[in-house]
């Protein structure tokens, strides 16, 4: 409802400016603009709208805010588009005013959202004409090369495929940027180990299989600390890699393409597109860094190191935090390749991406380097105005028991493993299902259903926890049919298309929308509600909120279709409920393509 939102908006700051002109009150600040607080209705019982300004006002206005609250009704009512639109409003508790919208009010926007494809939700427009479309750029998933993508990295990809569709759907261009830890000393000991126990993988034109690349992380780290040849064999190749010698780099792209093939199978089962964009990538930029840094005076050398100080984050000793961008020894580190993505990613040149927002997905526990990265980058002026840099954080995964997640046998879960798992779940939940119901279903269809809801039920748990706390990974939770869960809302889907195949045609014309029950009025109250959710998340980040309005919505939807007659109904009532079927339909299938989740017919 974000284009009556608007227009009342319009019409009630209005009304306020009439109930007190300028000249009735004082205010410090001159030109000072009263603000109404309307926002939509936190209940049902509020009506659609409250304007919850009065209790505010009275500090300026110097009135209680039931006589603030009742002038501002006296002027609304005395204008007459807001009755064409509003019934007559009504003052609650200390001075809220609740507003309600008319019936036709309503029936005007529903046939607007039943003919509009975009649901209602509006499509950026960049004010100049020809003005380019500045990227947002989001930094998700960002595993590390020959290290295992974990549970983490999970919740990274989820989270960062979901806003990026979001930001796709508003219409803007997105830049979806895998930062893979793909540079750094590690290599050093990778590259030593594998000139040791496969050199010919070195020699030979086709890369060779290395097996499983985390048990072989695992042994050169083994050998690292045990052995100081070893040891400083890896220190030597960490310079021939930086130095560009052929040998080294080709056994570091071969580590690069054995890891990104196993990643990809991830993304692909979870159908995650993203670019990859590696730490390596930065590489001839890092100098520029520190040049620019010492230029603009932020930069100090520290006991050899070359780091800024931050200003208002303190360490443990109360003194101002460091960044280092350049050790002792003169290698980078992963601030200062973060520090060079910074630059490269605002940067309008062709050696740049132009970008007017940036979006880093991590764990929670990166949150201080980043705020010591942004500040860096503001403090150095890489931050172009009107820009934006944001971290969005999340919490741990934990298992059932409160702590991390790990195996039964202590291990930590790989994540091929936890998608099987989830879809051997589903499909045991299926199969047990249709024998209760004496069904009979192909075992393709068996297969397509448990895969789809298997991951639907990973991505859906992970989603809808408001990203910021830690969440409890639960099998059995996220699976269920009942509650906030994704089997709930894809089986809401299915009810529907059950309609259709008993031969309600969702697609009828209907000349006229008529609605007589409250369960309908409710449904599309909150049909209404979805443009609004939309925008929102562009600048909440929270993926959660829609996750919560598409189940409001499947619940309100559950009501209507168990306790109000849809095929049995008579003309004209049977094709309207028809028509808020299809919408349902609609908008719950849109909300779940923009969280990543396709959704069945049947299940
Ligand atoms: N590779 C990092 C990790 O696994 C995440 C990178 C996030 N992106 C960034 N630009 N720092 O923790």
């Amino acid at each position: 409802m974000l284009t009556i939102y608007q227009s009342l908006g319009g019409r009630v700051q209005a009304a306020l400016g009439r109930a007190f002109p300028k000249d009735t009150y004082s205010s410090k600040e001159s030109g000072y603009i009263l603000d109404p607080q309307l926002v939509s209705a936190s209940k049902p019982e509020f009506g659609d709208f409250q304007i919850n300004g009065a209790l505010q006002l009275t500090k300026i206005l110097k009135k209680p805010p039931r006589d603030i609250a009742n002038a501002i009704v006296e002027e609304l009512i005395r204008d007459e588009t807001f009755l064409e639109i509003c019934e007559l409003p009504e003052i609650a508790g200390p001075g809220f005013i609740n507003i309600t919208l008319k019936p036709q009010c309503l029936i005007r926007e529903l046939q607007e959202r039943i003919n509009d494809n975009r649901l209602g939700v509006p499509s950026i427009k960049y004010a100049l004409e020809g003005q380019s479309n500045p990227p947002v750029i989001i930094d998700f998933s960002s595993p590390n090369i020959a290290k295992e993508m974990h549970v983490g990295h999970l919740r990274s990809t989820i989270i960062g495929d979901c806003l990026a569709r979001v930001f796709e759907f508003r219409g803007h261009q997105v830049l979806r940027l895998n930062h893979v830890g793909d540079w750094g000393t590690q290599f050093g000991m990778l590259i030593t180990h594998l000139k040791q126990v496969a050199p010919e993988a070195l020699s030979t034109v086709n890369a060779i299989n290395l097996g499983d690349l985390v048990k072989f992380y695992r042994e050169a780290k083994q050998l690292f600390d045990e052995d100081k040849n070893f040891q400083r064999n890896s220190r030597e190749e960490v310079v021939k890699l930086q130095n560009g010698d052929p040998l080294s780099l080709k056994a570091w792209r071969l580590l690069c393409n054995q890891s990104r093939e196993e990643f990809q199978k991830i993304y692909d089962r979870l159908h995650i597109h993203l670019n990859e964009r590696g730490e390596s990538f930065y590489n001839p930029y890092l100098k520029e860094v520190i040049e620019s840094l010492n230029e603009s005076g932020l930069l100090v050398i520290d006991d050899g190191a070359k780091c800024v100080f931050l200003e208002g984050i303190l360490g443990k000793d109360g003194l101002p935090l460091p960044v280092i961008v350049q050790k002792r020894d003169g290698g980078f580190n992963y601030a200062t390749t973060d520090l060079a993505a910074i630059r490269y990613r605002f940067n309008n040149s062709p050696k740049g991406d132009g970008a007017c927002r940036l979006i880093y997905v991590t764990d929670a526990g990166q949150a201080n380097h980043f705020a010591g990265v942004f500040q860096i980058a503001e403090r150095a002026n890489w931050i172009p105005k009107g820009a934006r840099v944001e971290h969005v954080p999340f919490g741990l995964v934990q298992g059932e028991d409160g702590k991390k997640l790990k195996t039964r046998s202590g291990e930590t879960v790989r994540l091929r493993d936890l998608l099987d798992e989830a879809i051997n779940r589903a499909e045991a939940d299926l199969r047990r299902r249709l024998s209760d119901e004496g069904r009979i279903e192909t075992e393709e269809f068996i297969a397509h259903v448990s895969t789809t809801v298997g991951i639907a039920a990973i991505k859906y748990a992970d989603l809808s926890q408001n990203r910021v706390s830690n969440y409890q990974f639960s099998f059995d939770r996220m699976l269920s049919l009942q509650g906030n869960t994704a089997p709930y809302l894809l089986y809401a889907l299915v009810r529907i298309a059950g309609l259709a195949r008993k031969g309600g045609n969702l697609n009828a014309a209907v000349n006229e929308l008529l609605f007589i029950e409250a369960q309908e009025w409710e449904l599309i109250r909150e049909l209404l509600k979805f443009d609004e959710v939309i925008v929102n998340l562009e600048e909440e980040l929270l993926p959660n909120r829609l996750c919560n309005y598409l189940f409001e919505l499947s619940q309100t939807f559950n009501r209507f279709y168990d306790q109000v007659p849809i095929l049995k109904a008579n003309e004209p009532y049977r094709n309207c409920r028809l028509v808020l079927c299809r919408l349902t339909a609609d908008t719950l299938k849109q909300g779940m393509t923009l969280l990543g989740i396709p959704t069945l017919e049947r299940m």
